[in-house]
């Protein structure tokens, strides 16, 4: 994880948030490569979960909502974190994530010295909103982006005439105050979550269910991932959260160990019935084409880190070869696998020479290459060099322009995997680039 860590800073993926301040726990500012990273990879979900399928529609919901939303959908009694504090070091853990018998003895794991009695710590994060900060102001940020769905549920029915299967999908920001946040972006109290709500029959829930449990680890294959750093785990009775009837993660290997990705729910009618509990609206369902039967749905949940998914995706991708034995430092590269359709960057353009008229001709074939594909270009330093920069920012492929190039119109186009290098005519170059992403497999 230092490794990933600090090739994510060094090359601008992802930043401590307020560094020269000496940084702000739980936060992380993406930089010029992560931002690029992170937008692929929700471009990639969203594709995914919206426009490969007809009955699923996307929605932009406020992270600020109406302070019921909160005590309707159980957060306020239930979204809370067991929390125990050293009286002597000060330190402060999660009171289930530290050796049953300290606990028991209510020693601390890490100096031996008392512990408090363990207290119920809610994790949704609270201000006010409006000049005064009473009770009557207060606000939360939202912790997840479901409610926002939820409480759409009604509209999107309306203005958008779905019938019952159907899904709402939405990315965005969620806050947790976590008590414990390490591990670089795993854990942060402002992540990013792509989720996705699909209303359902009662009755077909289970069946739906295991259908998107299916469609999930799918992608994940689609992706490129390794397959064998997934795995599925479902939640006990004591793991379940407060909504949830079944559940199931997905969880990676990551360099700490086996963690959880992302999480298929089956939610029940829980959040529509206590919605409409506290609203006082009626959330059912109307089935036109079912003798106007009226219910209310059950939904299916699949609930994805977006800050997540980019570990992930940077954990996955991290590779260090060998590819030569001279004995010195170049002998190694590092190089990110990203699959070319999350890659932030899909092609760089370099050219051999800076004179000569090769920067000139590099420059216009970049032009035209932008209009398709997020592009670099690089002059600094040895070709050997710049195929190294690439490779570390996991950009798939590198066009260099040559003597050649002047005389006969072909470039060299490098792989990033292989290494492999091939001339093209340089009118060929976008859809040779564009056949070659669609073709991808992932070799290492
Ligand atoms: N709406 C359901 C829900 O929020 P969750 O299991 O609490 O379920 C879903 O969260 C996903 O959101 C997790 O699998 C994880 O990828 C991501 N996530 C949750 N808490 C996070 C945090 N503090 N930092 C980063 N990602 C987080």
């Amino acid at each position: 994880m230092e490794k990933i860590t600090s090739l994510a800073k060094r090359r601008g993926f992802v930043y401590q948030s307020s560094e020269i301040y000496g940084g702000q726990n739980g936060a992380w500012d993406y930089g010029p490569l992560g931002v690029e990273l992170k937008n692929r990879i929700a471009g990639a979900w969203w594709k995914e979960m919206t426009r490969l399928h007809d009955n699923i529609v996307g929605l932009d919901a406020a992270i600020l909502m109406h302070p019921r939303t909160w005590e309707a959908s159980g957060h306020v009694e239930n979204f809370t974190d067991p929390l125990v504090d050293c009286k002597k070091c000060k330190s402060r853990f999660r009171a289930d994530q530290i050796p049953q018998e300290n606990l028991a003895a209510k020693k601390c794991p890490d100096c031996g010295g008392e512990l408090t009695d363990t207290r119920k710590f809610n994790l949704m994060f609270k201000t006010h909103i409006g000049p005064a900060e009473d009770t009557a102001s207060i606000i939360y940020l939202r912790p997840e982006t479901a409610q926002g769905i939820y409480v759409n549920y009604k509209n999107i029915i309306q203005s958008n005439r779905m019938k019952i299967p159907f899904g709402i999908a939405q990315i965005g920001k969620a806050f947790r105050n976590e008590i414990v946040t390490k591990n670089f972006i795993f854990r942060t109290c402002e992540f990013e979550q792509m989720e996705m709500q699909y209303f359902v029959k009662p009755g077909t829930d289970e069946e739906w269910f295991s259908e998107w449990r299916k469609q999930r680890w799918a992608y994940y294959e689609k992706l490129g991932i390794k397959m064998d750093h997934l795995r599925w785990h479902q939640h006990g009775p004591d793991e379940l959260a407060h909504y949830a009837k079944d559940a199931y993660d997905i969880e990676y290997l990551f360099p700490m160990g086996w963690r959880e990705l992302e999480g298929v729910h089956n939610r029940t009618d829980y959040d529509l019935g206590r919605h409409t509990q506290f609203s006082g609206k009626d959330l059912q369902y109307i089935d036109q084409d079912n003798n106007n039967e009226r219910y209310i749905p059950y939904i299916i949940e699949t609930s994805a880190g977006l800050t997540r998914n980019l570990l992930m995706i940077l954990c996955d991708a991290y590779d260090e070869e060998q590819v030569a034995d001279k004995g010195n430092d170049d002998d190694w590269r590092t190089v990110l696998r990203f699959h070319p359709d999350l890659a932030p960057v899909t092609v760089a353009v370099l050219p051999l020479m800076k004179k000569d008229g090769l920067a000139e001709l590099a420059q216009d074939i970049r032009a035209e290459l932008k209009e398709d594909y997020a592009t670099d270009y690089d002059q600094a330093g040895a070709i050997g060099r710049r195929y190294r920069r690439q490779d570390e920012a996991g950009t798939p492929f590198c066009v260099t322009v040559d003597y050649q190039s002047k005389e006969d119109g072909t470039v060299t186009l490098r792989y990033r995997d292989s290494m492999e290098q091939v001339r093209v005519p340089k009118t060929e170059l976008s859809t040779r680039i564009r056949s070659e992403i669609k073709a991808y497999k992932r070799i290492k």
